[in-house]
């Protein structure tokens, strides 16, 4: 996956807007984090993407559409449609080793940028946790826990995709309760 794929930015030109106390930079984290000097950052809250595919023309031209792709059908309540929402399920072997490698490049980059002793708070969900914790215990973090997100999702989650007017009653995975978001905090750089 090209890195400008899954960048918040496609240009790569950082835009800077300040708020009060706060400077909100739009970048790509990973080139902004290896300019940054090291022990330079005291904290990083992150709510990181899980999928790449989903930000890139192809996904978003589907998400546009309605038709096909990575996307859930929409869930509906009370005549209330909401927003589709990418399915972490269709993530292949191979786009789940990409996604590794992006978080262990990641963490080494903020390993790098954290002051020793500084804390990352990464939001996750079952389903893909590990695809960033392993890869932050690997570069050299400690978990420290998990803060868990008590959530309630309106079903499963997922229909049958193409067979849900069939069966409009069965959901293919359990409904969701909680989100874990890792605690981590970095060890004393050798
Ligand atoms: C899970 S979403 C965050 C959603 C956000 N918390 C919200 O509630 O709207 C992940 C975000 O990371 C951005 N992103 C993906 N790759 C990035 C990168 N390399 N650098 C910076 N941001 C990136 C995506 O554009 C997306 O907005």
């Amino acid at each position: 996956m090209a890195k400008n794929e899954a960048s918040a930015d496609p240009t790569n030109s950082p835009r800077t807007v300040v708020v009060g106390r706060a400077t909100l930079i739009n970048a790509d984290c990973l080139t902004w984090m290896q300019e940054r000097p090291p022990n330079s950052v005291h904290a990083v809250v992150t709510d990181p993407p899980y999928g790449l595919r989903e930000f890139g023309e192809v996904e978003k031209a589907k998400l546009r559409t309605g038709r096909g792709g990575v996307w859930r059908i929409p869930p509906e309540f009370d005549g209330s449609k909401r927003m589709p929402l990418p399915r972490f399920t269709t993530l292949t072997a191979k786009e789940q080793l990409a996604m590794r490698a992006f978080f262990t490049e990641w963490a080494k980059l903020v390993l790098k940028v954290l002051v020793p002793g500084g804390h990352v708070f990464i939001a996750a969900n079952p389903l893909v946790s590990h695809l960033a914790y392993l890869p932050m215990i690997d570069a050299g973090f400690e978990k420290r826990g998990e803060i868990i997100r008590l959530v309630q999702t309106l079903r499963g989650g997922d229909r049958p995709k193409n067979a849900h007017e069939e069966f409009p009653d069965v959901t293919v995975m359990p409904r969701s309760a909680w989100e874990p978001w890792g605690f981590f905090v970095s060890r004393a750089k050798g």
